[in-house]
């Protein structure tokens, strides 16, 4: 029997900001109570093993030395980068040590490797569908290192965990601004500046959020990609486009401690303008922004890379379900969400 632990974090919502916040201007995201859950035990047997049904891996495993190289399968490369760089940092955690440490807290030898050779097994299951762009790989990736960090005994403060988690990201990805590392980490709603250079909590206990799927699978890297191509082409008017974005966010933070949702709301339509701009808008998230502003929301916008994934909008209560109708008769699927949740934690 060796030890076990299970840790969930949340997924994310860009409220504003986004490709913007790639340049070092800042954005605003919410947590979604859509969470994340990583089990991961500390085995005998020198392996890493993983089951992620959710992105269809099952019964991947490997030596734990191959952790990180070779071939690695999509849908495993965020857990799999995840504990190669958490061993790699914690090299003292990472041979005889772990099994020692994990005994310690454990108070029972006779149940830990007694050999100097450990290996990992890691069962990942999702509360929502990968393709919502819900944030799912940073989600499990914070997870995973939340959860080597608490059954070592290393014990992460959240911003060792972020860092770490940020550094996955750009080992896989090459770009991102890690805002949904920092949801995952962090939960609640976040003023936050790439790399965790700000992370500022906002004190709001709710916000009226309606959410709608566009159905459309989007690949982040590559939107990224054509808008810095862009901004290499165009650089006066695109980086006027980003100063501009930063001022609205600046404005929206305002307006969300506010709880001045019709502002808020007629910032999010300002920032779809310059998504527009950016060319990421798309016919079916135009679609849907166009048809719940008609249905009376204050205002409505993408949110995340663009082109598909999901579009959120802010409504008055009485309009709140014309908002959604209208959402729906636009082809998009309203999704039920809770913001502002709590960030990583142990279940158990
Ligand atoms: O596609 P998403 O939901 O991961 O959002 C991407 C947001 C960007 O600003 C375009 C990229 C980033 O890492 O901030």
């Amino acid at each position: 029997m060796a030890q076990l632990i299970t840790v969930s974090a949340p997924g994310k919502l860009m409220l504003l900001g986004e490709h913007a916040v790639v340049y070092g201007r800042p954005c605003i995201v919410t947590a979604v109570d859509q969470r994340m859950k990583a089990t991961v035990e500390i085995t005998k047997e020198p392996n890493f093993e993983l089951q992620a049904p959710d992105v269809k891996i099952t019964d991947y495993k490997k030596a734990i030395e191959d952790v990180g190289f070779g071939e690695v399968p999509k849908g495993a490369k965020f857990v799999e980068v995840a504990v190669k760089n958490f061993l790699d940092c914690h090299p003292e955690r990472s041979e005889g040590s772990l099994a020692n440490a994990s005994q310690n807290k454990s108070g029972d030898s006779s149940a830990m490797p007694q050999n100097d050779k450990f290996g990992v097994r890691i069962t990942t299951q999702s509360e929502f569908s990968s393709e919502f762009g819900f944030g799912s790989s940073s989600a499990s990736t914070v997870c995973v290192i939340k959860a080597l960090s608490e059954i070592t005994g290393v014990n992460l403060d959240n911003k060792s965990i972020f860092d770490l988690a940020y550094k996955t990201v750009l080992d896989i990805q090459g770009k991102g601004s890690g805002f949904d590392a920092a949801a995952a980490v962090y939960g609640g709603i976040l003023y936050y500046v790439i790399g965790g250079k700000v992370i500022e909590p906002l004190n709001i206990d709710s916000l009226p959020l309606i959410v709608g799927y566009t159905g459309i699978k989007v690949d982040t890297v590559a939107l990224i990609n054509e808008v810095s191509k862009k901004g290499e082409k165009y650089p006066q008017v695109i980086e006027n486009v980003y100063g501009q974005i930063e001022k609205l966010v600046e404005q929206a933070k305002v307006a969300l401690l506010n709880k001045d949702f019709q502002s808020l709301g007629e910032l999010m339509n300002f920032n779809e303008g310059y998504l527009s701009t950016l060319g990421v808008e798309g016919k079916k998230l135009a679609d849907m922004i166009y048809g719940a502003r008609n249905a009376g929301a204050y205002g409505a916008k993408l949110s995340g890379a663009g082109i598909g994934d999901c579009m959120i909008a802010i409504a008055p209560e009485d309009k709140t379900q014309a908002v959604k109708d209208a959402i729906t008769a636009a082809g998009g699927k309203v999704i039920d969400v809770e913001t502002n949740v709590e960030g990583v934690r142990v279940e158990g």
